[in-house]
């Protein structure tokens, strides 16, 4: 039997549970501060000056393709990009993104705009449309939205949060406000990822980052109904959703609910766990980021030990959350040396 003939059909047999040659590779926000090559362009525009022009994204989504060879290249964008064709209005900083004015009402929520993905949005769908010409069957091209509740805490929390104040107290004074804040976001999410889908995106990662600091019964009422619909109506033609929450372990029960064809599992749940739970997913993760700032012989060894945790099947291999900004390219390059070793 021939295996995975490329990249491209590596990934995509990876995340339908198909017998490959050796598990395929990626790292989310492989495109960041941690390349020289990134921080050159970043010099020269602000961080959404750099996600509308097109020429740009496409470059530095290539980036991490030029240097490391992974088998998944994601479109460079931010999950924010879509909240602000929807009308908020939203920075990027060093701090991180910030709303002008965050969501705290009915009538806020009212504010909110539905969008044409192909309008207001174009640039997104024409990166997406030149990454695809550009690498052919070399890479599976993924695109990639938040999921709602992840989205309605940046948007009523006014920007990252340690404690979810004020979106948890909304959950129990003004439930009827969050619920249309959630419905209003889930449908928008549908039609972005299934515009993306048309664009030319292989498969599509759904970020739930903060779903996790949710109780099991809050994330059954708040997250999980919103990110089901919103995969239930993209449409998908075959092609894999992804799902990735940060902390998934108090929620794993539920988060398969979601219907996601690949689960993206942080490093404090062991990937034999998710498997045990949710034995007909492909898992994606779950290396640890910060374990990169060690040497890179530890690296190798970590990966080894995760792949061993799947026996690399069904198993898209990747960090547990986003790569850090002070991440050393060495140890990059010493986890993708480590995938290419396998079996
Ligand atoms: O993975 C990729 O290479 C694609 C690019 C990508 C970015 N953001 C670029 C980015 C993706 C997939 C995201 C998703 C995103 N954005 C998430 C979900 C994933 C996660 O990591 O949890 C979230 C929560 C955001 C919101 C966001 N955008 C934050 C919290 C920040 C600041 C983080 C930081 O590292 O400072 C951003 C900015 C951002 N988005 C950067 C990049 C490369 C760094 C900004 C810069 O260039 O100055």
């Amino acid at each position: 039997m021939t295996l995975s003939t490329s990249s491209r059909q590596r990934f995509l047999d990876a995340a339908r549970g198909l017998p490959v040659d050796r598990p395929p590779a990626w790292m989310m926000r492989q495109a960041g501060r941690y390349l020289p090559e990134y921080r050159k362009i970043r010099e020269k525009l602000s961080f959404f000056e750099l996600c509308e022009n097109v020429d740009a994204a496409v470059e530095v989504s290539l980036q991490p393709f030029e240097r490391f060879h992974p088998d998944g290249v994601i479109l460079f964008s931010d999950i924010l990009v879509p909240v602000r064709a929807m009308g908020a209005g939203v920075t990027i900083d060093d701090g991180g993104p910030k709303l002008a004015h965050p969501i705290r009402t009915a009538a806020d929520v009212e504010t909110l705009h539905g969008f044409d993905p192909e309008g207001e949005t174009g640039y997104v769908m024409e990166i997406l449309r030149t990454l695809r010409r550009s690498i052919g069957d070399s890479a599976a091209l993924l695109g990639f939205s938040g999921a709602p509740w992840t989205l309605a805490s940046y948007l009523i929390e006014g920007g990252g949060s340690k404690n979810f104040t004020n979106i948890k107290s909304m959950m129990s004074k003004d439930p009827h406000t969050l619920r249309g804040l959630l419905t209003k976001l889930s449908g928008m999410v549908s039609t972005y990822l299934a515009a993306q889908l048309d664009a030319g995106a292989d498969v599509v990662q759904l970020f739930d980052t903060w779903a996790g600091e949710l109780s099991p019964e809050d994330y059954r009422e708040f997250a999980l109904p919103y990110a089901r619909d919103a995969i239930a109506r993209v449409g998908r033609r075959g092609k894999p959703v992804i799902y990735f929450v940060n902390g998934v372990s108090g929620i794993l029960d539920a988060a398969g609910e979601t219907g996601a064809d690949v689960l993206s599992i942080d490093w404090r749940c062991s990937l034999a766990d998710a498997r045990r739970r949710w034995p007909d997913r492909a898992l994606q993760g779950n290396l640890d980021p910060a374990l990169l700032y060690g040497r890179p012989e530890s690296v190798r060894e970590k990966v080894e030990s995760m792949i061993a945790g799947t026996g690399g099947l069904g198993h898209i291999v990747n960090l547990g959350h986003g790569i850090l900004p002070e991440t050393p390219v060495e140890s990059v390059l010493a986890f993708y040396e480590a995938v290419r070793r396998q079996p």
